[in-house]
């Protein structure tokens, strides 16, 4: 006879075959791809950890369409420019929507631009793009909120005096700074210990992402909700962000500004007396909240990964870096207010920032979406709720697109005569309907960040030392460059 262990034993092996048998059911209908398991899906095959060109491994077996199994959750990846050009344009109305995990319903209730979909995310998305288009026009407008910035971060770069730093903070800083002065019509001071508390949240949400805890959350979300762990702090970290935001809405309440001062929130606001009345709107202090946390998030961590990542390179290709100090000294004087008209007369500066959005494209895979209706993408029907993972990294490191993929080589958007093109291959920020709200704004920051810093000051490692760390942190969700350091050596063309 069985005691109590010996049947919950059985019960347990029944309830695994049973999942496996329904599992291996379901993958009849879908695209070809490894054989999942209960609770592992097909995360054996990626040796338990999802590392940058996991996904282009398995296309070469299973070509460019094929289904992973995160948990018992199937997705069905899209891999290589032509197909994720196939759904980001021609199936972007089925495609378009994002992907709703229990992690991402508890969290981000459907509101938002990042994370809500349909009527929702039109509404949002359409008033968050006209929003920052008008705080881009005008001679206050986003850039010399960038300019501003990138003179700061270079007096913080002046004030290590040439001596080994970190760079990561003093970017976490400058970066979520314009978001701020973008958002909350002002920013904060670096002594400040409520920012500080901010960057880390917005810093935790994105490491948390990729962990063990989150996959653990979307396996089993009814146990995962109450039992402590760092998904509670995910979830306080949010709280922390939305309560930020709530105290910065009550004061924009408090005050009345002039129109020529106007921050996003103010704009908002506006919006929501406007619609007061009109059942169809979204426009609502819940979804502000939620809007200011996906400008905050997707705004901050990207741009600092890009520009650690442009340092980092441009210590390891000294060559690189004379030639873009060459570029800027020939184009720009000491003084010069640098505008981002200027990287018109840069092609080579542009081809490096380029190449490094694409040789470095900061997120693991792409973007994860999730079909609205019934489909047919590559020639395989997918099912309406089929979750979708477009492969932009792929897109990036095609090879039947670019020359080289796997090496660093601003070349790519070089011609001949050394002039700068851009390749439709090109697409770090996506492409279609959702393509990345914050395209603008990070180009000219990126711009305006580099060529200021790199006008004052030669980067380079500390002395004694002559190895760096390239390869990417591992099990991010973001593709992030080890902490390093550097010295950031003043120029002498701009002491003359
Ligand atoms: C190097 C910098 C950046 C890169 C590489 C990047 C890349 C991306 C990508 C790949 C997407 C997904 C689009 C899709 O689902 O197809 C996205 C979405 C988004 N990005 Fe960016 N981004 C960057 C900077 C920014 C900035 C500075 C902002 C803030 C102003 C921003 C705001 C957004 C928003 C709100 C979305 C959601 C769009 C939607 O779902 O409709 N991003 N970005």
């Amino acid at each position: 006879m069985l005691g109590t262990g010996g049947c919950v034993a059985v019960l347990v092996v029944s309830l695994l075959i049973l999942q496996f048998l329904k599992m291996q059911w379901a993958s009849r209908k879908l695209p070809p791809g490894p054989i999942p398991f209960p609770i592992l899906g097909t995360l054996w095959c990626f040796g338990f950890e999802w590392h940058q060109g996991s996904l282009s491994k398995f296309s070469k077996v299973y070509g460019k369409t094929f289904t992973i199994w995160i948990g018992h959750m199937p997705m069905v990846v899209l891999n290589g420019y032509h197909a994720v050009r196939d759904v980001l344009i021609n199936h972007s109305k089925e495609t378009s929507w994002r992907i709703v995990t229990p992690f991402v319903r508890d969290t981000m209730h459907g509101k938002g631009i990042l994370f809500s979909s349909g009527h929702t995310w039109k509404q949002q998305r359409r008033f968050g793009m006209m929003t920052l288009r008008t705080l881009g026009m005008g001679k206050k407008g986003l850039e010399y909120r960038v300019q501003e910035e990138a003179s700061y971060l270079v007096e913080l770069f002046a004030n290590t005096k040439g001596k080994p730093m970190d760079p990561s903070s003093f970017l976490f800083y400058s970066v979520s700074s314009v978001i701020s002065r973008v958002v909350f019509g002002h920013n904060f001071s670096i002594q400040d210990e409520i920012f500080h508390k901010l960057i880390e949240c917005i810093e935790y949400e994105g490491h948390f992402f990729l962990s063990s805890f989150h996959l653990l959350y979307e396996l089993c979300p009814w146990l995962m909700r109450y039992l402590p762990g760092p998904h509670q702090k995910a979830f306080s970290c949010l709280e922390f962000i939305h309560s930020f935001s709530r105290k910065e809405i009550q004061n924009h309440k408090e005050k009345k500004k002039l129109d020529d001062s106007w921050d996003f929130i103010d704009f908002y606001l506006e919006e929501i007396e406007k619609n007061k009345g009109d059942p169809s709107s979204t426009f609502d202090e819940d979804n502000l909240l939620h809007v200011i946390y996906d400008l905050f998030t997707a705004g901050t961590d990207t741009i600092v990964s890009t520009l650690r990542w442009v340092f980092l390179c441009m210590v390891v290709h000294p060559d690189v870096q004379e030639k873009v100090q060459k570029e800027i000294d020939a184009v720009l004087t000491p003084s010069q207010c640098i505008s981002y008209e200027d990287q018109k007369s840069m092609p080579y500066t542009s081809a490096v920032i380029y190449e490094i959005l694409r040789f470095n494209f900061v997120l693991l895979a792409g973007t994860f979406r999730q079909c609205g209706s019934d489909t047919t993408l590559l020639g395989f029907p997918i099912k309406k709720g089929t979750i979708i993972i477009v492969d932009i990294a792929s897109a990036l490191n095609d090879p039947e697109q670019w020359e080289t993929p796997q090496q660093f080589n601003p070349n790519h958007f070089l011609d001949k005569d050394g002039n700068f093109f851009i390749r439709e291959a090109f697409i770090p920020f996506s492409a279609g309907p959702r393509l990345c709200l914050g395209e603008k704004l990070a180009k000219t920051e990126l711009f305006l960040f580099i060529t200021n810093v790199l006008r004052a000051f030669t980067l380079q490692l500390p002395e004694g030392m002559t190895e760096v760390n390239t390869r990417p942190v591992e099990g991010r969700f973001a593709v992030q460059a080890h902490p390093y350091v550097i010295c950031a050596v003043p120029r002498k063309t701009i002491a003359a």
